[in-house]
């Protein structure tokens, strides 16, 4: 496994359109492998595949619970329900937060590394990391739906 180097705001990676995976390889598998050490590093609860320069429909969401590192492939958000209202960061924007309202609830349909389709839920964090890692997949960042963005000095992480 190896870090990748986190693509910054005003970078236009960040601004694309991803296309989707086919190949489930070994190449795959290190991809996911290297971002979700990228993420635990960062001390990151998402990455997206921009992120790390790759402009493919992968991301990965972990929000250090009994899930573990959910690896989100192709993934395309089936049901959602209800509101939540909070503060929200990117590692591609360090220091910057914002408020943005996303569904209290969220059902993504994914496939794993192995091409398998399957379907998780998640809840208040989980659902928020959802919507952020896959608006990354279609050239979104947070900041484009937040309101009242503030920026910490000297500080990255929460
Ligand atoms: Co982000």
């Amino acid at each position: 496994m190896a870090l990748r180097n986190i693509v910054k705001d005003g970078d236009p990676i960040l601004r694309k359109v991803c296309r989707p995976v086919e190949k489930f390889d070994e190449k795959l598998w290190t991809l996911l492998d290297d971002m979700a050490e990228t993420m635990h590093a960062a001390d990151g609860v998402g990455i997206a595949g921009p992120q790390v320069g790759i402009m493919r429909r992968v991301c990965l969401v972990d929000c250090y619970d009994e899930d573990g590192v959910i690896e989100l492939i192709n993934p395309k958000i089936v049901a959602t329900a209800g509101e939540q209202t909070g503060n929200e960061g990117c590692l591609s924007f360090p220091g910057k937060w914002g408020t943005v309202t996303r569904p209290l609830a969220v059902t993504v349909r994914a496939q794993d590394r192995n091409g398998e389709w399957f379907e998780i839920s998640g809840r208040e964090l989980k659902a928020r990391a959802f919507c952020h890692e896959i608006d990354h997949l279609n050239g979104v960042c947070f900041v484009d739906l937040a309101k009242d963005i503030s920026i910490e000095k000297g500080e990255e992480e929460e």
